[in-house]
């Protein structure tokens, strides 16, 4: 891509660099020492700065806060063997941001906006990404709608900021995960499919309850039957089932996930069956029974693959086998991580 945005940046007077201890890394929780933003008024991109990471002032009226015009993406930059930095697949998460900001009635963002944004930033806090199996520095731009003014109506100026955090892996252990059949994520004609703040905003109060009865996550199944398995958490969910890899086909109640066709590829590469369709809480659950669900899993940026160890619905555990037995998701996994990681050839050209 051809560097053609003029961006100002003031470095900061006080790396935390040294301060930081990588070894202790919870997801989200550590910044690097910049980010970058950008402002969008009278109908244009402009004013684009790489910053010391910190707060920004902003007036309390701004309707992102009132009204929720607020989108995100989450994606991953990996120090490779040469030292070098690579960000998987930002094309897709570009690609996303904008169809939700289309969806959120915000303004689209420019191809060079969005990843000379994310470059500048990796470029100027490059120390800050790990070089741990595992760890990577979790790249996060976020949107949000900053006219002062409390009018229901899209706003007419945004700020994109990205952050840049340096992560372990969101999940360390095999997840007990309830199937959701009360609250919902989403809904036809919703935003299900947006990377909204709002779509993470009302899982919270679910997530909560969830957490009071022992489990550490849920499944979240559709609106309107409450019979079919949707998403997991904040992630895509997959299964093992008759050996094929099944997982619910995307639409508008679900998440275009990255790592979701990322491992859709591999795993077709890799000679699997794949279904991607409408997935039944009683096939799953007779599959629990009689083994034929050997494997489930959520994925995600965030999640990578995670695996669920077993499933709670309306008051029954359904244990799974047991991770170790596992081999068909951590295989996938395996070699999703060595391309990212540039330990295997890049061959869909991934790395960026
Ligand atoms: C991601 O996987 O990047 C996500 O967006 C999940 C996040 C909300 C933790």
């Amino acid at each position: 891509m051809i560097d053609t945005l003029q961006i100002k940046t003031t470095k900061t007077s006080h790396s935390r660099l040294g301060e930081t201890d990588f070894n202790v890394l919870p997801f989200g929780k550590v910044f690097t020492d910049h980010m970058f933003v950008a402002d969008f008024e009278d109908g244009e991109w402009k004013n684009f700065e790489i910053l010391p990471y910190g707060p920004i002032a902003m007036s309390p009226a701004i309707s992102a806060l009132h009204y929720g015009q607020a989108i995100f993406e989450g994606m991953k930059a990996y120090r490779l063997p040469n030292g070098e930095v690579s960000v998987f697949r930002a094309d897709k998460n570009f690609e996303r941001f904008n169809i939700s900001a289309a969806r959120m009635a915000m303004p689209t963002i420019p191809e060079e906006v969005f990843m000379q944004g994310i470059a500048s930033l990796i470029n100027i806090d490059k120390a800050w990404v790990p070089s741990e199996e595992n760890y990577s520095l979790y790249l996060r731009p976020v949107m949000f709608a900053t006219d002062a003014e409390l009018g229901v109506k899209a706003s007419s100026t945004y700020k994109f900021v990205v952050l840049a955090n340096p992560s372990g892996p969101y999940y360390n252990k095999a997840l007990k995960v309830k199937i959701e059949t009360h609250y919902t994520r989403a809904n036809e004609g919703g935003v299900g499919y947006a990377k909204t703040a709002g779509n993470y905003a009302r899982s919270l109060h679910p997530f909560a309850e969830a957490q009071k009865e022992g489990f550490d996550q849920l499944i979240w199944t559709d609106s309107a039957t409450h019979q079919y398995v949707e998403e997991s958490g904040a992630a895509n969910v997959m299964f093992i089932l008759n050996n094929k890899l099944v997982t619910p086909a995307v639409g508008e109640t679900i998440l275009n996930g990255v790592t979701r066709d990322t491992i859709i590829v591999l795993a077709k590469e890799m000679g699997i069956e794949v279904e991607q369709r409408k997935v039944s809480i009683a096939e799953i659950l007779e599959g629990a029974k009689n083994g034929s669900l050997t494997e489930a899993f959520a994925v995600g940026t965030a999640a990578t693959v995670t695996q669920i160890g077993s499933i709670g619905y309306d008051g029954e555990l359904y244990t799974l086998a047991e991770v170790s037995t596992r081999t068909i998701s951590p295989a996938i996994a395996k070699k999703l991580n060595d391309i990212r990681y540039g330990l295997a050839p890049d061959q869909f050209g991934w790395n960026w």
